[in-house]
């Protein structure tokens, strides 16, 4: 999850953080290509994936996407998998998993709903250099009694900074 350094995952009218970020938007990664290396499906919520059904590129070209939502939006390629049960769709996921890492995109809702059923194991952060004095936080939605134990950080281009934590009680 990207996050502005005054603590928002959104900018204030909705867009992941990420893309307040000039350095993003001018083409670099921000270690995303080396983050879905071990990755083979891609899980989110109905709200942060409807903007993908009319974005320039597909944001997940190599890996199985699984939607939670309680419709189907229209558009939705065929090879996505949705379901508006959070334990069918996890039962779905792990039916056709082959051993690899999992990448929860978002948004805060859907973290917490599969942090709840006991299925988020790491929080990955990527702090940017930038303020958006207004947008959404990752609590209240995220339960803030998730414990964290700190596993690693890199820097990355432009200044931003990776923090990745263990869930301790996920
Ligand atoms: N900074 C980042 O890296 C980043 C990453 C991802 C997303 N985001 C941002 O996060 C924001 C969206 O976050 P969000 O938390 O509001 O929405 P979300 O988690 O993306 O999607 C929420 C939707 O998922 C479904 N859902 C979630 N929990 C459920 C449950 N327990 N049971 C059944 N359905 C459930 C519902 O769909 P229905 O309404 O269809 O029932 C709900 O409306 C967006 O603005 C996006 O830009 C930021």
């Amino acid at each position: 999850m990207s996050m502005s350094t005054d603590g928002y995952v959104t900018t204030p009218d909705g867009w992941p953080a990420l893309l307040a970020d000039p350095v993003f938007t001018s083409g670099q990664s921000h270690g995303i290509q080396e983050f879905l290396q071990d990755k083979e499906a891609a899980l989110m919520g109905r709200t942060t994936f409807e903007p993908a059904l009319s974005a320039e590129r597909w944001p997940w070209p190599n890996l199985n996407v699984f939607v939670l939502g309680s419709h189907r939006p229209s558009g939705t390629p065929d090879g996505v998998v949705t379901d508006s049960d959070p334990a069918r769709l996890l039962e779905q996921l792990r039916a056709t998993n082959r051993g690899g890492n999992v990448h929860l995109v978002g948004g805060p809702r859907t973290i917490e709903t599969f942090r709840a059923l006991g299925a988020l194991d790491k929080l990955e952060l990527v702090v940017l250099p930038l303020l958006l004095g207004g947008g959404m936080r990752l609590t209240p939605s995220l339960s803030p009694d998730t414990g964290l134990r700190f596993e690693g950080q890199r820097t990355l281009p432009g200044g931003s900074v990776e923090i990745a934590y263990a869930l301790t009680n996920g």
